[in-house]
């Protein structure tokens, strides 16, 4: 599902990566475009530009991940997504904020390779690139470490500033949050493009996603997404909630994406391996790549 977009102030295109590379082998003319490319070989397409003249606009996204109860599926979520964004071809890091409570290195089987966190970049002991740790299953897909210990101190200044380094680097920065109304974390994450709220279908965790929705919006953090995790028949046969579209109207925050109850997204953690292609819940997080992109994906789960 690699595609190609580009676009000057009066078009926008799109084309399939196989598409794109056929136009540019036939001299396709794009003198007259410039900007936002997503593709798998973004170095061929740069070069391309380059020599036409053209403008490149690299357009990067940081998506905060984050949800009102622990346990709802954050890191899932943001493993998950981290994972099918780099399979369709950008580059990827997770920044894990979740501090104390650090997981992501044992997700992706990498825990002796993790030498440094986000609290030694903080602290000024080490660069933000001596933080960042390449997932050798997943090409493509970084992640940066949230300290082991509680006691590292939350620098909200230096946590905006590292984003914006990062932004810099990748296709797209996804944040792993810790749960709750940290203000310190809210603003930290005032400059992300889209904030996803990740909810389990129940009426105590959609009330307390919707609070914080709320408090989002009171720090200007608009652009909200609401992703609806471990979705199970079962919950809508014992009336726990009577369907999906209970929960978005309870939440009243926008639906990307339902991701469902699934083995394959516990089974491949700490064994050094992507999620196994064609599960539902690969299938769940590439639907949501696809609406991130801006195209339609239907839903896979009533
Ligand atoms: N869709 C899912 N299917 C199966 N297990 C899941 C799913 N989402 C989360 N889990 C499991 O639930 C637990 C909590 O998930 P986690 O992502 O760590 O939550 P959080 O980051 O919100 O605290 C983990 O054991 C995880 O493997
Ligand atoms: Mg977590």
């Amino acid at each position: 599902m690699c595609f190609v977009k580009i676009a000057n102030n009066k078009h926008v295109k799109s084309f399939t990566l196989h598409d794109f590379n056929n136009r540019m082998e036939n001299h396709f003319d794009f003198f007259a475009f410039y900007g936002i490319i997503y593709n798998e070989s973004l170095k061929k397409c740069k070069k391309f530009l380059l020599y036409t003249g053209g403008e490149i606009n690299s357009m990067s996204e940081v998506i905060a991940v984050t949800s009102g109860k622990g346990g709802t599926g954050k890191s899932t979520v943001c493993a998950g997504l981290g994972n099918a964004l780099a399979n369709s071809g950008f580059s990827v890091v997770i920044l894990e904020l979740d501090f104390g409570f650090r997981c992501l290195d044992l997700f992706f089987g990498i825990s002796s390779q993790v030498r440094s966190d986000i609290s030694d970049y903080m602290s000024g002991r080490c660069r933000l690139k001596e933080c960042v740790n390449k997932i050798p299953a997943v090409p493509g897909l970084s992640i940066i470490c949230a300290p082991a210990d509680f006691s590292a101190e939350f620098d909200c200044e230096k946590i905006a500033e590292a984003v914006s380094q990062l932004k810099n680097l990748y296709d797209f920065v996804l944040i792993d949050t810790g749960a709750g109304a940290d203000k310190r974390v809210i603003r930290a994450l005032k400059e992300a493009d889209r904030i996803f709220f990740v909810v389990t279908p129940d009426n105590i965790c959609i009330r307390d996603v919707s609070r914080l929705s709320d408090e989002f919006y009171r720090y200007g953090c608009d652009n909200q997404r609401l992703v609806i995790n471990r979705v199970h028949k079962k919950y809508i046969d014992y009336g726990i909630v009577d369907n999906l579209d209970t929960v978005i109207d309870k939440s009243g925050i926008q639906l990307i994406g339902v991701v469902p109850e699934d083995n394959a997204l516990t089974l491949f953690y700490g064994k050094s391996a992507g999620i196994s292609d064609g599960s539902p819940g690969y299938n769940a997080f590439m639907a949501i790549v696809r609406r991130i992109c801006g195209e339609n994906a239907p839903l896979t789960i009533k």
